[in-house]
């Protein structure tokens, strides 16, 4: 189970102040959510699959997945934001950090890199290629043109292509749709109600997921079970997460950091700040989320969290149980005088290098609170994920904003259509 250690906020409270005394205001923005009154409530249906599960649709999905471990070296999804964050996060976090069994997964659509377009393809020559293309508006011009190249390609390789490739896109409406129509490529459907960056738990995630050899049944599992437990008001992290954020944002803090001291863990950072940044930064308000990986980052960012402006605040994602069971060896002589360390595991060295920054950034002024996992498995995944959907919901509805609209994103798009000439 998660938990939440905000020992380390109350020093930054001010005198007199504790967070119960945003219980009302929260307890507020739990009824919204839950009861659906709120800002952009038509787009809940990430709360929906998990309250009434379709156990149907995960045996689909995983039906499809098998067929592609079966099948393919490589699975290609291409989608960009929310369309791909999620599923690298899981599949990251899931697997050994070298040589995972099965189809590689890869990515593609996710920026206007042609140089690695060009690499990408050159590297697919000889393999056996599946293509999962993901965009709910079927528009988005990364992943379209991307999958233009990926469309010849796999025609003139595979005479099976149309087999081969796997849409995920809306249910009617985008070009995606029309495309995939004609051609009569396999199609899951990402629900209109939920958002690109709440779509991890839809096909959007758990196709790629499943092929990566993950336990998805597992994974929402997780999920149902962290929405069952934050359907309440009492004892509820999320809102507690909720609150301090709030907290830190009225007082004027700018800047919330993720940081992890596991590298797998790193890009579940990056889906948390597009989560996070598309849901809050808006109207003027929310704090920049940066998403750091420590010990590494600590030799450079790590400067500007000591010293730099003081505003910036942190959550440390820790897992208790970090698999990091190996032992320093001993050195003849002692010549690097590191023999202070021998016979302890990694994972305590490494919980002391959090123990130390914490108290670090503590002194140094930076508000902290720990979110604590017990392990890296499907369930605790799932659980997480769900815990930061409602935690930026609360955290939206507690700003005065809609946390499901992206308004910002069209302004790129728009001076950069008129630059390319769209008609
Ligand atoms: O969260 C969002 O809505 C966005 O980040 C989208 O996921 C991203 O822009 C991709 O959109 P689409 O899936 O429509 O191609």
């Amino acid at each position: 189970m998660l938990t939440l250690d905000l020992s380390n906020i109350s020093p930054f409270l001010p005198p007199g102040q504790t967070l119960s005394d945003f219980q009302p205001v929260l307890e507020a923005a739990q009824t919204a959510l839950v009861t659906k009154n709120g800002a952009g409530n038509n787009f809940l249906g990430w709360r929906d699959l998990l309250t009434t599960p379709n156990v149907s649709l995960l045996d689909e999905v995983a039906a499809v997945a098998a067929e592609i471990r079966e099948r393919a070296d490589v699975l290609l999804c291409v989608g960009i934001g929310g369309s791909y964050l999620g599923a690298k996060a899981v599949i990251d976090a899931l697997s050994p950090y070298f040589k995972r069994s099965g189809p590689e997964i890869l990515f593609a659509g996710h920026h206007m890199s042609g140089a690695y377009l060009r690499e990408l393809l050159q590297s697919l020559e000889g393999k056996s290629v599946y293509v999962n293309v993901i965009s709910k508006s079927g528009t988005t011009l990364e992943p379209a043109l991307a999958f233009r190249f990926l469309l010849d390609w796999m025609d003139e390789r595979f005479a099976d292509a149309n087999e081969r490739i796997i849409a995920t896109t809306d249910p009617a409406s985008g070009a995606l749709n029309q495309l995939r129509n004609s051609r009569g490529f396999r199609k899951f459907v990402i629900p209109p109600d939920v958002g690109g960056r709440f779509s991890v738990l839809t096909p959007v995630g758990l196709l790629p997921i499943a092929a990566a050899g993950i336990d998805v049944h597992a994974l929402f599992e997780g999920a149902r079970t962290e929405c069952e437990r934050l359907s309440t008001s009492e004892n509820n992290p999320a809102l507690q997460y909720a609150a301090v954020r709030f907290w830190l944002h009225e007082a004027g803090y700018k800047t919330d950091v993720l940081s992890v001291f596991e590298p797998k863990l790193y890009p579940i950072g990056a889906w948390w700040q597009q989560l996070y940044g598309e849901s809050e930064g808006k109207e003027g308000k929310g704090l920049f989320p940066v998403a750091m990986q420590f010990s590494t980052d600590l030799h450079s960012l790590g400067q500007y969290m000591q010293d730099g402006q003081r505003v910036v605040a942190e959550t440390f994602l820790m897992v208790h149980d970090d698999q990091g069971d190996i032992s320093a060896p001993l050195l003849a002589g002692d010549l690097d005088k590191l023999n202070y360390l021998v016979g302890k595991p990694y994972t305590e060295i490494n919980r002391k290098a959090y123990e130390g920054t914490r108290q670090a950034h503590t002194e140094g002024g930076v508000p902290n609170m720990t979110l604590w996992m017990d392990a890296i498995t499907p369930q605790t995944l799932g659980e997480l994920i769900y815990f930061f959907e409602h935690g930026v919901a609360i955290g939206g509805y507690l700003l005065g904003i809609n946390p499901f609209d992206q308004p910002g994103v069209e302004a790129y798009k728009k001076e950069m259509f008129r630059l390319l000439g769209k008609p």
